[in-house]
Parts: C-alpha cells; sequence; structure tokens
C-alpha cells in the first residue's frame, strides 16, 4: 500500500476523533491530555491567525485542511475566498458540515483529492498547510506547489524530530499504520530552500517549526 494510502486511510478513519480536538466541551482527562499532547493543534491555529490578521477581500487555499476548522476561521477574518482541499472524504464532510453550522459555507469551498495533483492551478493570496508535512515523503515537491499557487504569504508547520514526545509518537503511529515524517531545523531550513523559499520568518511552537514565508 502506497504512503497516502496509508495516511488517507488513518484520516479517514480518525476525522472525528481529530476534530475533537477542537471541541471546548470535554470531560477533565481528555482536556490533560489535548493539551499536553495535541495542544500544538490549537497554539499553531492561534500563532496563524495571529501572524496572518485582517483576512478581508484575502483568497486562501489551505492544504490538507482536515476538518476546515482554519477554513471557516479565515472566513469568519473576512476571506473572500478560501479552498480547502484534502484527500480524506470523512475530513471534508465535517469540514462542509462546519463550514454550514458556521455559515460560511458560501465562501468556503472543499476539494476531496491530493494535494498538489488534484488542485486546479489557481493562484491564492495566502496558502497554508499545518499539521501536512508530518505526513509527506517528498515535502520540497509540496513547498514548491504551494508556492506556485501564492502570491503572498505561505504559513507551514513542520514537526521537530528531536523533541520528547517524539519517542512515543513514533511508536503510535507505527502501530497505527501511518507513516509519520519529522524534520530537524538543518533539513527544513534545506527543504524550503530546494523550493526556492528564501525569505521567511522562523518560529520554534511546542513540537512544531513554524514558518512563515513570503512566496515571491
Ligand atoms: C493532521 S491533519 C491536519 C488538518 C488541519 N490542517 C488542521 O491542522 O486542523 C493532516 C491532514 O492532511 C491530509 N493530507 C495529507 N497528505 C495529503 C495530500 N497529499 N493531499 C491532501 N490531503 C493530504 C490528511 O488527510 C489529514 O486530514
Amino acid at each position: 500500500m502506497s504512503t497516502e494510502r496509508k495516511v488517507l486511510d488513518h484520516f479517514h478513519a480518525d476525522a472525528r476523533r481529530f476534530d475533537a480536538i477542537y471541541e471546548e466541551h470535554k470531560d477533565p482527562l481528555t482536556r490533560f491530555i489535548d493539551h499536553v499532547w495535541r495542544g500544538v493543534v490549537r497554539r499553531r491555529m492561534d500563532l496563524t491567525l495571529d501572524k496572518l490578521g485582517d483576512l478581508r477581500g484575502r483568497s486562501v487555499l489551505d492544504v490538507g485542511c482536515g476538518s476546515g476548522r482554519y477554513c471557516v476561521a479565515f472566513a469568519a477574518r473576512g476571506a473572500s475566498r478560501v479552498v480547502g482541499v484534502d484527500f480524506a472524504p470523512a475530513m471534508i464532510d465535517l469540514a462542509r458540515t462546519i463550514a454550514t453550522n458556521a455559515g460560511v459555507a458560501d465562501r468556503c469551498t472543499y476539494i476531496v483529492g491530493a494535494f498538489p495533483d488534484d488542485v486546479p492551478p489557481e493562484t491564492f493570496d495566502v496558502s497554508t498547510a499545518m499539521g501536512f508535512f508530518d505526513y509527506i515523503p517528498d515535502p520540497a515537491r509540496m513547498v514548491a506547489a504551494m508556492r506556485e499557487r501564492t502570491r503572498s504569504t505561505m504559513v507551514m508547520s513542520f514537526p521537530k524530530a528531536n523533541e520528547w514526545r517524539v519517542p512515543i509518537r513514533r511508536v503510535r503511529f507505527r502501530m497505527l499504520g501511518c507513516p509519520l515524517f519529522l524534520y530537524t531545523e538543518e533539513r527544513t531550513r534545506a527543504v524550503l530552500k530546494d523550493a526556492g523559499v528564501r525569505d521567511y520568518e522562523w518560529i520554534p511552537l511546542d513540537r512544531d517549526y513554524i514558518v512563515i514565508a513570503r512566496a515571491g
């Protein structure tokens, strides 16, 4: 089975559990585990929204959008067009429901498919790929494809290879049968260079490196 297929199957089956990280109402034990183990998922979203600021009239591509929590937040901050792409159908089903419930479905378009091959060659003001490179064997190709589709700013997260949670995370993903790719600072910077990204802000955040790059 290909790497892509294993990742797709994992997130198709895991969509609801993944999205629950964003839920406000949960029991104290789940809240504690989410905070320690997956707190970065929410922290990197807060950071992304803070860095992008006012999105009025702007277009955004969200690569590996999952359940579309970023897409809804971008639309709520005024983005005129948001396209989310994810190859896990259950993630996109959730994303459509969440956008409808938030009243922003008219500005959110979702594509069930693989980035970049299934995404039409449209360009956007902003692109994001958060919690995406963890599952990507050829990251420079993906960053380059994002760059081609972005006029202004790209926001990306890369999971650190050297971090206290890594050994457990590796075992967990091996047991789940889902590939996992981790990055040193040196490798991440090499990926960015190979993709032609030279001008960027580098922010270590919890178990991730966050990169905010100028696409040009
Ligand atoms: C950990 S989730 C992150 C979701 C969302 N960005 C967030 O942070 O809430 C990663 C998502 O990337 C998707 N994905 C991985 N590789 C992909 C590819 N090549 N094309 C489209 N989606 C992909 C998976 O299906 C999964 O839903």
